[in-house]
């Protein structure tokens, strides 16, 4: 399975934070935003992944990440110049996609909890159609809203509804089988001229093939659209990793502990950076590899 990581956009509600970078490489704590998504893509055990951004980022995107050898991935880059929607990256991405199935992933949503990986392993393994998720939301009129009937079958799809049907919002992180390209390829732009995700999601729910999966009390989900929830994703990332004595969205970590590299070479990787304490963690985790308690990143069930 390929995966997408749209990271571009303008940024205009995180101005002026974003006048002279991508808003994905702003720090959420203590590493770049795109981190998060790029561990959740990872631990879904996608490997060859395309991160779309701006053409003037793309140089910055390339520094940070490289062409992903250093975490046992394949990481292409493609332009988008003009805000033209979500679903615009299908087609942005076609080269990548070719035939294949795809997770697309938002740049700024950020992911966390116990069972997230099986979860994302679940959903990749057994796609027929599209799946998406729900998680309940105090102000589900800033997304995309999933409406559910009595019995917990997805009913219909709304973006940024006026009167919103459910609490149930719709993350930016979704995976598609291959008709995916076709599908987007027909698409009309909305009324606020983008190509629309959830334009894309309500034909998969036209042909019976949309799976909604409940994001449950166990997983966090987190996005950093305006200076309030940038800052609150980052007191998260910082009250969650002091406690357990944890890193969220260690990309260096999660590459070890799903068999992408191995921990000498994750070991090196930290030690490019030991005077901070990132660094340091990454070489800890490294050096304890396969000892005591299991993996805190991962699920038995993996
Ligand atoms: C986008 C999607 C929306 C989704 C949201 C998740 O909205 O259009 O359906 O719920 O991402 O972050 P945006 O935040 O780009 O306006």
């Amino acid at each position: 399975m390929k995966g997408i990581i749209l990271a571009g956009g303008n940024g205009t509600r995180l101005q002026p934070l974003t006048f002279a970078g991508s808003k994905q490489l702003a720090p959420v704590y203590d590493k770049p935003m795109i981190y998060y998504p790029l561990s959740v893509l990872m631990l879904a055990g996608i490997q060859d992944i395309l991160v779309i951004t701006r053409s003037t980022d793309l140089p910055v995107f390339r520094a940070l990440l490289n062409d992903g050898r250093q975490l046992g991935l394949n990481i292409g880059y493609a332009v988008q110049d003009e805000p033209r929607g979500i679903a615009d990256a299908f087609r942005v991405g076609a080269d990548h996609i070719r035939g294949e199935q795809c997770a697309l992933i938002l740049g700024d949503n950020l992911f966390h909890g116990a069972n997230l990986p099986t979860l994302l392993r679940r959903s990749a393994l057994k796609l027929s159609g599209c799946v998406l998720f729900g998680h309940e939301v105090a102000d589900p009129q800033r997304f995309g809203v999933a409406e559910i009937d009595r019995r917990g079958r997805l009913v219909s799809i709304e973006e940024k509804p006026r009167n919103p049907r459910s609490n149930l919002a719709i993350p930016g992180m979704y995976f598609f089988d291959t008709q995916v390209s076709d599908i987007s390829g027909v698409l009309k732009p909305s009324a606020r001229g983008e190509l629309e995700i959830t334009d894309v999601l309500r034909a998969y729910l036209e042909q019976g093939t949309a799976e909604l999966v409940w994001l449950g009390r166990g997983v966090t989900w987190l996005d950093t659209g305006t200076h309030e929830s940038l800052l609150e994703a980052g007191t998260f990332v910082r009250d969650t990793q002091r406690r357990q004595g944890i890193r969220l969205g260690c990309v260096e970590e999660v590459a070890m502990y799903m068999g992408y590299i191995d921990p000498d070479d994750c070991h090196a990787l930290g030690s490019e950076m030991d005077r901070s304490p990132y660094g340091q963690y990454v070489m800890e985790r490294a050096r304890s590899f396969g000892m005591g308690l299991p993996p805190t990143v991962l699920s038995e069930e993996l």
